[in-house]
């Protein structure tokens, strides 16, 4: 077997440079832990940035893998595919939506998203409507398209020229949408949490309003679910939380559990502006994933997930909070379910390398927010051997980082 070494320096060279990587190598993973090619255990709060909600290597998800891969892996869309068919009416029966396209990924899902928005509006007779508003600090992937419709300078900068027809305002803040819908909006797309942008929930009403104001000017609402949805935020879909529906929602990230995958889903009305030709993936929807899919969703649903979700979120929320008691630097903690943020008075780069070196795997987002994604099969024990060691890390460096 290679030794690490050799493989970070492989990875160094061969592989295109744009993640900044830690120094390790992942190998094996089972439930909420991982280890490393060198043999460190960890304890991962990062879960694939949200992939890993039913923890690593599921039974039932291997299984289904295993099974499926001894049948068929691939055929094309010119052909009906058993576990599409049977992962998008499981979907269909848990969701506000009739239909659903599927693809690749979380980008992905979103330019189906936006497609669908304007050439609904055009078969509408309403042509002149593509404008779409979408929120500050919003994230919605790394296409052309979605980085556009990102609310984030930083992940536009030397892309240009950009799409045309998006408009970004604060997240929150309805007034704000108002004042930007003109007779061309066609949709306002919004995460029901934001992720990327730091953890921020929507405020009570806030998603209500949304679709009071979408219904009142015919324009259609878009949830991207990518990270929030399947769980984690301790309903199958955060949205649910708010009692709202959208026309259009997007998911990927955990939907087949670490397999990779993209969905749209929307209300017959809308979903019928889509007809042969009009959108496609070669992958979307291929054997292998679906089936990983069904096994993940069945297992989300069947294994009481979401209560434990809401349960131990609710423990890690309270202990964050003790944190926050404790030192004056720890600004805000933010988050429902297992998706938690604490927003810091400094840097939290260095807070993750140290939990890393203490065996934890977490993530910062924003510069300053350290943001918790673990899987929701996480124990409560285990988000005290976190926060212990967190309680030391920040103790040690809070003081010399400054509040
Ligand atoms: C809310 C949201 N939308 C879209 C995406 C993009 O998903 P992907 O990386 O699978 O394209 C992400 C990824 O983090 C996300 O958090």
């Amino acid at each position: 077997m290679t030794d690490t070494k050799t493989l970070i320096a492989d990875s160094q060279k061969y592989i295109a440079n744009t993640y900044s990587r830690y120094p390790v190598v992942l190998v094996r993973g089972q439930g909420c832990k991982v280890w490393s090619s060198d043999g460190r255990e960890y304890l991962d709060f990062v879960a694939g940035l949200a992939v890993c909600n039913l923890g690593h290597c599921h039974a039932k998800v291997v299984q289904a893998i295993q099974d499926q891969s001894r049948k068929l892996i691939h055929v094309s869309n010119f052909y009906h595919i058993e576990p599409q068919i049977e992962l998008a009416k499981l979907l269909v029966e848990h969701s506000f939506a009739d239909r659903v396209f599927f693809c690749n990924s979380g980008a992905e899902a979103n330019e189906a998203a936006m497609k669908l928005a304007k050439k609904y509006a055009k078969d509408t007779g309403r042509a002149e409507k593509f404008e779409i508003i979408t929120m500050e600090k919003s994230f919605h992937g790394r296409t052309m398209a979605t980085i556009t419709a990102t609310g984030q300078d930083k992940f536009r900068k030397g892309f240009d020229p950009l799409l045309p027809g998006f408009k970004y305002v604060r997240f929150n803040d309805v007034d704000a949408v108002l004042r930007a819908i003109t007779p061309n909006t066609c949709a306002i797309m919004v995460e029901p949490i934001q992720g990327e942008g730091g953890v921020h929930c929507p405020s009570d009403g806030y998603l209500r309003d949304l679709r009071e104001l979408c219904r009142e000017k015919e324009i259609l609402l878009i949830f991207d679910e990518v990270q929030v949805g399947m769980g984690r935020a301790g309903k199958l879909f955060a949205h649910e939380h708010d009692g709202v529906y959208p026309d259009i929602m997007t998911l990927a990230k955990s939907l087949a559990g670490g397999v990779p995958i993209g969905a749209m889903l929307a209300t017959e009305e809308v979903a019928k502006s889509f007809s042969p030709g009009t959108h496609a993936s070669t992958f979307g929807g291929n054997p292998l994933a679906t089936a990983a899919g069904l096994a993940a969703v069945s297992a989300l649903l069947e294994d009481d997930l979401l209560e434990n979700c809401r349960r131990v979120g609710d423990h890690f929320f309270s202990r964050l909070m003790d944190l926050k008691g404790k030192y004056p630097f720890i600004k805000e903690v933010r988050g429902r379910g297992l998706i938690i943020g604490m927003e810091l008075g400094f840097e939290g780069s260095e807070i993750v390398t140290r939990c890393m070196e203490k065996g934890f795997l977490i993530n910062c987002t924003m510069g300053n927010v350290l943001r918790f994604l673990p899987p929701l099969i996480v124990t409560p024990e285990e988000v005290d051997q976190l926060v212990g060691t967190l309680d030391g890390i920040l103790g040690e460096c809070g003081e010399g980082a400054g509040s």
